[in-house]
């Protein structure tokens, strides 16, 4: 099967506003949550078929959330807690429903000596970032977590964030003393759990948005010790990166603005389906994909870039990512390879629900049992 590849004709359908025809200047306005909600029952029906009553119902219903461990403050004692509350470390379960798999024979779950418990890092091979630890409540449990709370070291203890944002940074793989980049990084939930991973020799995190890039200054503040001296933060066009760093970073997070489907279905507010804001939803796809394009040129050949949304969108997801393998091979003359995460699937399968066919990248689908996402990601690797 082709690659999926951006198709201006396929872009008009899925960003034209379905009432349109409908609503004359002078009628009453539609609210920007029901053009979405139109928007999306038009075309996330095709793309999902049976599966979207289902995922239109938790989109609409309330979310779940992950607390994000700070490690960087007293994480014994928070996780201590946290497992109080009967919250799980679904980083540490997929780590050691991985090692089920690396040995097949044991029909048990392995021990783990406590030395691995403490350091899940150190166990058996392991395709994501190291050293995240991330609590969820189980299946069908809506708990909420209490907000963070200053713990004896002056830094807040957890970082709530919807659990599936933690993928793509888990699947970015930084290793140690790799140089990263986190392109769209406002307000700063990846660019926390980048510097959890402890693996950043330099971070550069950068938003083209002055008030994103405050929050994430705050957050920095907030969680991590005073000297962050390997973070630069800047606010610049992330499009420029490939002239302004080409071939400069081990890995590079692309976290683009999207669609944000769950936002757009429950708030007014800040709404990318407003009517004065139809043009620059219809040019999301191109922003995308110059973004994905900057991000892999500025990362070292040989290197992974990580390509996230929140949106259900294929024309946002899949198409983007194949849209720019075209463009970095006939404009740049650079190969990317898409790498194959399905691992994911199989290691996440308690906490995620996981579209089964995606042709590149995997995509968490929100349900009603673990109403998380839409969190789609991809990992590229830079060939040339
Ligand atoms: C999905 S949000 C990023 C969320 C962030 N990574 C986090 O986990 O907290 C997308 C961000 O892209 C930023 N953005 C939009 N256009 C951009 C551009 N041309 N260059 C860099 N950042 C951009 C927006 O300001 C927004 O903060």
């Amino acid at each position: 099967m082709g690659r999926p590849s951006i198709d201006p004709v396929h872009l008009q359908g899925e960003f034209e506003d379905p009432l349109s025809s409908l609503q004359a200047s002078t009628e009453p306005k539609f609210s920007s949550i029901r053009l979405a909600l139109q928007n999306f029952d038009m075309n996330y029906k095709v793309q999902f078929g049976d599966l979207w009553p289902s995922i239109r119902v938790s989109l609409l219903s309330e979310q779940k959330y992950g607390a994000l461990v700070n490690t960087f403050s007293t994480w014994d004692q928070t996780t201590h807690e946290l497992e109080q509350l009967e919250a799980k470390d679904f980083v540490m379960e997929a780590q050691r429903r991985g090692q089920q798999k690396v040995f097949p024979e044991e029909a048990v779950t392995p021990v783990l000596p406590p030395e691995l418990e403490t350091h899940p890092h150190l166990a058996a091979p392991w395709p994501c970032s190291p050293n995240l630890r991330c609590y969820t409540f189980t299946r069908g449990d809506i708990s909420r977590f209490h907000p963070s709370r200053v713990g004896s070291l002056g830094l807040l203890d957890y970082y709530l964030m919807d659990a599936s944002s933690l993928l793509p940074v888990l699947a970015l793989d930084v290793q140690p003393g790799d140089s990263v980049l986190d392109l769209c990084a406002g307000p700063g939930g990846k660019t926390l759990a980048l510097l959890l991973t402890g693996c950043c020799r330099h971070l550069s995190a950068n938003d083209i948005s002055g008030s994103r890039t405050r929050r994430l200054k705050q957050v920095l503040h907030s969680y991590v010790p005073q000297d962050r001296s390997q973070v630069r933060v800047t606010s610049q066009d992330g499009r420029k990166w490939g002239d302004l760093e080409r071939s400069t970073y081990d890995r590079v997070l692309v976290d683009v603005p999207c669609t944000t489907d769950r936002h757009s279905v429950l708030e007014e507010d800040n709404n990318i389906f407003k009517r004065s804001r139809k043009t620059e939803r219809q040019m999301l796809p191109m922003l995308q994909m110059q973004l994905l394009v900057a991000g892999l040129l500025a990362t070292k050949p040989g290197g992974v870039a990580v390509y996230s949304t929140c949106t259900l969108s294929h024309l946002q997801n899949e198409y983007v990512v194949g849209g720019a393998i075209d463009v970095l091979a006939n404009q740049y003359q650079t190969d990317v390879q898409v790498e194959d995460l399905s691992c994911f699937r199989h290691l996440f399968q308690d906490t995620f629900s996981f579209f089964p066919s995606c042709r590149m990248g995997e995509l968490v689908l929100p349900v009603l049992w673990a109403n998380f996402g839409p969190m789609y990601f991809c990992r590229l690797r830079r060939l040339t």
